[in-house]
């Protein structure tokens, strides 16, 4: 895939700027910016800036986008989210020249963009940004291939190549096969991947997306969804992404800007949106999101409680289990690097056994998850284990733990992390009380005094 390997050799500087690095230059940075429709849009501009509202003016013009100021970082996936009217298409379609902006300042990787020539925009459009619209766009005349390859030929690709590479975009959106058909024999769905496609294969680093997914039936949206993400992951594209849906805005969204009326009301990260919505318009918006595809383990995990370290011995583990009123621990090395878990049984044994090693009796972590994993994806694993999912970091190491409790929290408007909910961890499968009278006579045993108790079947 000779495709992708250009494509991700090219930005490691961009790569870097992705982690958050402010001195890296915006890929596009919008700054007090207006579009007015109508007769006179300067007077209308300078009437909103004097306080007159969108309202009032209506008569003079449909102020679509009013100041919207906005830096979006390269590689980032920027997501403009709000009702319809909003002036989402327009700020889009402003962003390359495609509506002109009334006021202020729209540049795109350094470049103004605001009151460039027709000629200059269609070159900016062609090299640098590719957009999906809201309508397909699609040629009605010319085959899928060649609707998919469109960006490519007007940048002077070779036949060759540029069907080599549309064929690759049509193959990963799926649409292998339907290569020589017209757009109108697709359905609406199928037409929206082929524009898809179409903006991917001209390989430019900025990408607009107005509801790119909107037409696509649930499931179809859903996997779109998750392919775009990997994707991201392997180009590290800068994408604007427009969409009236919430769930998609957080799911998709490094951060997100919501629009009300023409004007931007928030930008923030999917967790600042839900969590500390600027207003009722927002916190209404995200009443009805589907918190388990946005919050993730290191959102709502906490400090792991039953946690010994190997080398501190079963002695010190079926205290622990015993004091925490749970039936297993995790253990791990003195650097907290995860080794697995002991339960109250086992360990109890072995201390009757005389055992001294806690890693004899280790068994696997049932689950673990990495810190950036969606809780969607541990409820499974929580129903599967009675232990909280462990949460670890890159070096394997346990930063925390999500108890079911909690993860059921995540998904009322409960704040994840309460202290009202009493943490259950798996209740003890022996009691208290023989964990106590072990530890007593097993310590005696050591010294040479007492018997040791078989005691398998009271277990
Ligand atoms: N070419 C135009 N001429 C006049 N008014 C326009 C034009 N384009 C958009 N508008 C107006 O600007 C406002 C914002 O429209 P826009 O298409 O940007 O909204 P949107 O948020 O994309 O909505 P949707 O979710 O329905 O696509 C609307 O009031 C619309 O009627
Ligand atoms: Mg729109």
């Amino acid at each position: 895939m000779t495709h992708t390997t250009e494509q991700s050799g090219q930005p490691d500087a961009r790569g870097a700027a992705t982690a958050g690095t402010p001195q890296t230059a915006p890929a596009i940075s919008v700054s007090g910016a207006y579009k007015v429709f109508g007769r006179r849009p300067k007077e209308v501009v300078k009437r909103l800036r004097n306080g007159i509202s969108r309202e009032q003016l209506r008569s003079q013009g449909t102020a679509a986008v009013i100041d919207a100021s906005f830096d979006v970082q390269p590689g980032e996936i920027f997501v403009v989210m709000g009702l319809s009217g909003s002036g989402k298409s327009t700020l889009i379609r402003m962003l390359n020249g495609l509506n002109d902006t009334t006021d202020g300042s729209i540049t795109v990787f350094g470049t103004e963009v605001v009151g460039l020539a027709t000629s200059e925009l269609r070159d900016l459009r062609r090299d640098r940004m590719s957009m999906v619209f809201q309508h397909f766009a699609l040629l009605p005349h010319r085959n899928v291939l060649d609707n998919v390859a469109y960006g490519l030929e007007l940048q002077g690709v070779g036949l060759e190549e540029r069907r080599k590479k549309a064929q690759h975009w049509l193959e990963r959106v799926g649409l292998a096969g339907w290569e020589d058909r017209l757009p109108g024999q697709l359905s609406g769905g199928m037409q929206q991947r082929v524009g898809i496609a179409r903006a991917f294969a001209a390989e430019t680093d900025i990408l607009l997306m107005d509801e790119a997914f909107s037409a696509l039936d649930p499931l179809i949206r859903r996997e779109m969804q998750e392919q775009l993400v990997e994707l991201q992951q392997e180009l590290q594209k800068t994408i604007v992404f427009i969409t009236h849906d919430l769930n998609e805005a957080m799911f998709l969204g490094d951060r997100i800007a919501v629009m009300r009326d023409g004007r931007i009301v928030q930008v923030g990260t999917p967790n600042d949106i839900l969590t500390d919505p600027a207003n009722d318009y927002v916190a209404q918006f995200v009443q009805d999101v589907d918190r388990a595809r946005v919050l993730t383990a290191g959102d709502v995990m906490e400090p792991p409680r039953a946690v010994v370290p190997g080398s501190a011995g079963p002695r010190t583990a079926l205290r622990t289990m015993r004091d925490l009123q749970t039936s297993a621990c995790f253990v791990t090395t003195g650097a907290r690097t995860l080794l697995g878990v002991v339960r109250d049984k086992d360990v109890l044994r072995q201390v009757r056994e005389g055992g001294t090693d806690l890693t004899d009796v280790l068994r696997p972590t049932p689950s673990v998850v990495r810190a950036d994993q969606v809780i969607s994806e541990l409820f499974e694993l929580a129903v599967e284990s009675p232990l909280p999912v462990a949460v670890i970091d890159e070096q394997d190491r346990l930063i925390g733990v999500v108890p079911r409790v909690t993860l059921l929290a995540a998904l009322t408007d409960l704040p994840p992390v309460t202290t009202e909910i009493p943490v259950i961890e798996p209740l003890p499968t022996v009691t208290s009380a023989m964990i106590t009278e072990t530890l007593a006579t097993t310590q005696t045993a050591a010294s040479g005094n007492a018997p040791l108790v078989p005691t398998e079947e009271t277990l």
